[in-house]
């Protein structure tokens, strides 16, 4: 068993979580789980960072003392973290004791060494981001991040020396390709490294809000620097040092891991500062540090300061939390920006789980239960299926285990549609109808086409269980396999299983498709469990949701027409210009049905055509409707022709 430290940024409380800090906690949700999955000895821990002057701002704009504020917000946090099912071990906020103990430890230390020392500063400062800014880091005076114009700060502070470990730094970057990913990130921090490193300020004077420094006590600690040790102070850096032996002391050992998520926006001080005070202490640096991209809304950053937020529980409340999950997991490449909206989710949540993964959870139970009244025993692997199963696991675990999430739900959706295909291609319903016939080499075909339906689906649902927890629950109870209780193992649940029995049970549809949103919901098309017509393969070419309704197909206006006259287009193989006669009116339109048909044996013959199309112009012509035509692949196109010739303008519906 590996041991897996796994850490997010923590938050500042001046606002509750959006959906853009909830990515970074559901991202590292699914690793987590997925290395729980895996078997490994996890710890995973979030919290919140509360020595901002941004957390004390507020804390006196709502009329609270800053640490009862900070209290309430803990509330907000672990409300939208419970709504989203995170499942952290620990939760670390940088006002206890434990988290004062370790910033206290270190600083100490580093005084202590010559690492910290006095000094005059002066520079802009942006309280959103806590950071200096240099000048050549402002647009138009302004943070970039923030669009806000920082203060002027000039006060005596205590410095870390930060220049002196860039060469060390570089060597470790060197030595470790992987430390910093996604590669954008590490070459962004590379470059920063080349270019040389200053020292920075770590203390902050005249403020009350933070950690005092224990030589100097009418300072407090900058924010960063007290944050960056809640890593270390979480697993009892400077409290515990058994547990802290337990999870840091052996980094660098091929079995011990400890991965900090983080956004792209935090990542110098990751990937810098946090790594040279690490070095300062003589502690070992972690193993990787993922910059994660932004969630972007009407592409901007989704921030509070911007007033472009979503709430996450927004989408709990109508969806629960695990179309959320999937989406952001799926739909963003892990390391880049990735746009949200409603539009896009609803979209996908029909595409993926609606009509794609929990229609065919609707499926197979359904077929299970009307052909085997629920009950099935196991039968010999179809080896093609179990085999794209193994291909599929493969690519699942290579990706997760190199964070890249979103390959790794595209893994299990690639699955899906295997499985999809192996019931159109086994059909079930053929070999129940030849059963029910007495059939018995169908009735054992059936068994086997039903056992390994039911068991390509259960693994697929252990594998994307880091990403949905709870509705892969209910899809391994639906098909017999209920928790227990006991959590799930990936050596042992993802085995393909050719023996022991199940009995399944069908229930409502696990994700009701939903209806665009102008369009009154009819009844005969609204989702349910599907039931499998026997006569009908249930798989379509036109999925639902790509269907269109009646008023969608009388928009186009399809009238009999005559062709008046027919000549052939200069210099086009294919095209044909022509008059028509609608009844009403008469057109010039262009046909691309010159190889099919002579330009002579054309006129007088009655044709179907488009009548309200835009006027598009080929070869310079301007064509007034489009002619109804049959396209063989690879043939020539026949036009659409009537068994009696219409009057012109007749409408065709
Ligand atoms: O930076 N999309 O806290 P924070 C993706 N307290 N991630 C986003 C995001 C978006 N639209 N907006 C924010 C802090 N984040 C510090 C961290 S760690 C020792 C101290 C991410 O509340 C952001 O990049 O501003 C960061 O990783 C996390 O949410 C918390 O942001
Ligand atoms: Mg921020």
């Amino acid at each position: 068993m590996s041991r897996f430290y796994l850490t997010t940024a923590i938050d500042y409380v001046n606002n509750r979580p959006h959906l853009g800090t909830a990515y970074e906690k559901i991202a590292a949700d699914v690793i987590a789980r997925y290395h729980r999955l895996a078997g490994d000895d996890v710890r995973f821990v979030m919290g919140n960072d509360e020595h901002s002057q941004n957390v004390f701002r507020r804390s006196t704009e709502v009329g609270l003392d800053p640490l009862v504020y900070c209290d309430r917000m803990e509330g907000e946090f672990r409300t939208v973290w419970a709504g989203l099912n995170i499942s952290f071990d620990d939760f670390i906020r940088t006002t206890q004791p434990r988290h004062k103990a370790a910033v206290q430890a270190m600083v100490q230390q580093a005084f202590a060494s010559g690492e910290i020392y006095e000094g005059l500063y002066e520079g802009w400062y942006c309280v959103s981001c806590e950071e200096f800014k240099p000048d050549k880091g402002l647009i138009d005076g302004q943070c970039p991040v923030h669009r806000t114009t920082p203060d002027w700060i000039k006060e005596k502070n205590y410095f870390f020396r930060l220049s002196k470990y860039r060469d060390a730094l570089l060597e470790h970057y060197a030595t470790h390709p992987d430390f910093v990913a996604p590669e954008s990130r590490r070459n962004e921090m590379l470059r920063l490294l080349e270019g040389g490193l200053d020292d920075i300020s770590v203390s902050r004077a005249g403020q009350a809000w933070g950690i005092p420094l224990p030589f100097a006590l009418e300072n407090v600690v900058y924010v960063w620097y007290d944050a960056l040790i809640n890593y270390a102070a979480a697993i009892g850096y400077g409290t515990d040092p058994t547990l802290f032996e337990h999870w840091w002391a052996q980094i660098g050992e091929p079995r011990r891991q400890v991965v900090h998520l983080v956004g792209k926006d935090i990542t110098r001080f990751h990937c810098v500062v946090w790594p040279a005070m690490l070095m300062s202490a003589g502690l070992p640096l972690p193993t990787r540090i993922f910059g994660h991209g932004w969630v972007l809304f009407r592409g901007e950053k989704m921030s509070k300061s911007l007033g472009t937020v979503v709430d996450p529980l927004d989408a709990v409340e109508k969806f629960g939390p695990d179309p959320l999950r999937l989406f952001l997991s799926k739909e963003i490449v892990f390391g880049n920006d990735g746009d949200f909206s409603w539009d896009r989710f609803e979209e996908k949540y029909n595409a993926d789980l609606a009509n794609n993964l929990g229609n065919l959870v609707s499926r197979v139970t359904a077929m299970v239960d009307r052909y085997r009244q629920g009950h099935l025993r196991a039968t010999l692997a179809a080896p093609q299926l179990a085999a794209s199963g193994l291909a599929a696991a493969t690519r699942w675990a290579q990706a997760f285990d190199d964070l890249a999430i979103d390959v790794g739900c595209a893994a299990v959706f690639q699955f899906v549609d295997r499985i999809n295909e192996y019931i159109a291609i086994e059909a079930p319903w053929k070999l129940a109808k030849a059963g029910a016939a007495g059939d018995t080499a169908g009735n054992a075909a059936l068994d086997v086409v039903l056992w390994n339906a039911t068991e390509a689906l259960r693994v697929a649902a252990v594998m994307l269980s880091p990403v949905m927890p709870a509705a892969c629950d209910e899809i391994r109870r639906r098909l017999g396999d209920a928790p227990t209780g006991v959590p799930l193992l990936w050596a042992q649940d993802g085995q393909w299983r050719e023996s022991g029995e199940r009995f399944v049970v069908s229930g409502a549809a696990l994700w009701p498709r939903l209806e665009p949103k102008e369009t009154p919901v009819s009844e005969e098309i609204k989702p349910e469990s599907a039931v499998p017509d026997q006569s009908q393969p249930p798989v379509s070419q036109w999925p639902l949701e790509s269907r269109i309704s009646i008023e969608d197909f009388m928009k186009v206006d399809l009238r009999v027409s005559t062709v008046l006259t027919a000549e052939r287009v200069p210099n086009s193989k294919k095209l044909v210009k022509l008059t028509i006669d609608l009844g009403s009116e008469q057109r010039t339109l262009v046909a691309g049905i010159a190889e099919a048909y002579e330009a002579d044996a054309l006129v007088g013959r009655t044709v179907a055509i488009v009548a309200n199309l835009k006027p598009a112009k080929l070869m310079g012509i301007e064509s007034n409707g489009m002619i109804l035509a049959a396209s063989p692949d690879g043939g020539k196109p026949m036009l659409v022709a009537f068994d009696q010739p219409p009057a012109p303008g007749t409408r065709i519906r």
